[in-house]
């Protein structure tokens, strides 16, 4: 960088502005149940992925610091250099348990598992479909694997089975990759149908249960078990930054598919093992998914409070399936100003635009935790009702 002129980069930066894309962060000065303190003020927090609340509760975090004093601040290496400490062999033993598999992988983040377990299942002379709102981290993996690639319309299995019916004998291997519930629109994949065409075209499915774990089917295990549907077979990707109150992402799945990610997926390979104290959370986290349903039923009561709420307003909902509720709000300037509205009524709800949905699709992001009281809910709501009158959305 030194002497070059960098004035094609503020360039870019300006047309970002220009079409109302240019992104920045806001700091989070404390948080506590579903609040959060921004510049001095509390806000209702309607933003976080921490369903259940764990990032809070007192035994997730006590477990934190004991594997704080007893390993230390970092792993100091990577996991097959010397990283593997407790906490990441029974985190591992753990969620294998969790989501009826053969066996697990943690990776230092979810994106990074993405990364790694489609990069080193796929490559090229194999195909690999996913839906067309996969997550960046899908997509990402998908591109760089150097398998052809080929995207689907949202949740349309016929598309899908189109796609296979066309082209499953030109390629060896085949990688079905769709999230279990999708993290902008809220909504949930045909998984049952998905299923049954991947058995019927000898395809690989990857399903993403980051926004499922802790949060659907009875026992919390995720959308897999939210159908019913046995996971033989299917490899169940995963991260532990939502439900799960830490960091960290990890695949669960096939003993053999295991071992040969923990050889072949560079993003586990060439990078620091996670914390320790990360894995303990996590571990402790999954406990209280299984001893303290009541959490669930909590998040589950918010989410039909919520979106009856919205829909009395005249809100245009995205999906109310999951604890994502997004409301679409148009254009990226309009969704931009009516979240700076409902920042100044004491409500923190991001107005998100392309690229990370696609054009013309901005909204604003509401989602829940089991922390929202009905007091935060109801204060939203009325938050919301009074920006609706003054900037018009979709009514
Ligand atoms: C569907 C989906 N997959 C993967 C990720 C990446 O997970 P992580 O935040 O652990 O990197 C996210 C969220 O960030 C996500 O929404």
């Amino acid at each position: 960088m030194m002497g070059q002129d960098l004035t094609p980069l503020l360039r870019e930066l300006d047309e970002l502005d220009r079409q109302g894309l240019r992104r920045s962060c806001r700091r989070v000065e404390a948080v506590e149940g579903g609040r959060i303190q921004v510049d001095g003020r509390w806000l209702i927090y309607l933003a976080s992925n921490n369903y259940l609340g764990l990032t809070q509760h007192a035994r997730v975090i006590a477990a934190a610091q004991e594997a704080l004093a007893r390993y230390g601040a970092g792993a100091g290496s990577a996991r097959l250099i010397g990283g593997t400490f407790p906490p990441h062999e029974e985190l591992e033993a753990e969620l294998a348990r969790f989501k009826q598999a053969e066996d697990c992988l943690l990776f230092s983040t979810g994106y990074m598992a993405n990364i790694g377990i489609i990069t080193s299942l796929v490559g090229q002379g194999d195909l690999v479909i996913g839906d067309r709102l996969n997550h960046a981290s899908l997509i990402d993996a998908c591109r760089l694997s150097g398998a052809a690639f080929r995207v689907y319309p949202h949740a349309d299995a016929n598309r899908l089975e189109e796609a296979l019916h066309q082209r499953r004998n030109q390629y060896r291997r085949v990688l079905l990759v769709t999230e279990g519930v999708f993290s902008m629109d809220g909504d949930l994949a045909p998984l049952p149908a998905i299923v049954e065409i991947a058995r019927r075209y000898d395809a690989w499915l990857l399903v993403d249960e980051a926004h499922s774990t802790g949060v659907f089917g009875p026992a919390g295990r995720g959308s897999l078990e939210h159908f019913g549907i046995s996971t033989e077979g299917i490899l169940q990707m995963g991260t532990l930054s939502k439900a799960l109150g830490s960091v960290g992402g990890f695949l669960a799945g096939p003993k053999v598919v295991v071992e040969l990610l923990r050889n072949k997926a560079r993003s586990f390979i060439y990078t620091t093992a996670l914390p320790p104290s990360c894995a303990a959370a996590a571990l402790e986290a999954l406990r209280v998914v299984k001893e303290e349903p009541g959490r669930r039923e909590r998040l589950w009561e918010n989410v039909r409070r919520w979106s009856s709420g919205l829909m009395q307003l005249g809100c245009e909902l995205v999906s109310h399936a999951s604890p994502i509720i997004p409301v679409r709000t148009g254009s990226n300037g309009r969704t931009m100003e009516l979240a700076q509205a409902l920042l100044e009524a004491g409500v923190y709800a991001p107005g998100i635009r392309p690229p990370t949905v696609p054009e013309g699709s901005a909204r604003i992001r509401t989602s829940l935790t089991s922390l929202h009281t009905e007091g935060d809910l109801d204060a939203a709501l009325g938050a919301f009702r009074q920006v609706c009158e003054r900037v018009a959305v979709s009514r």
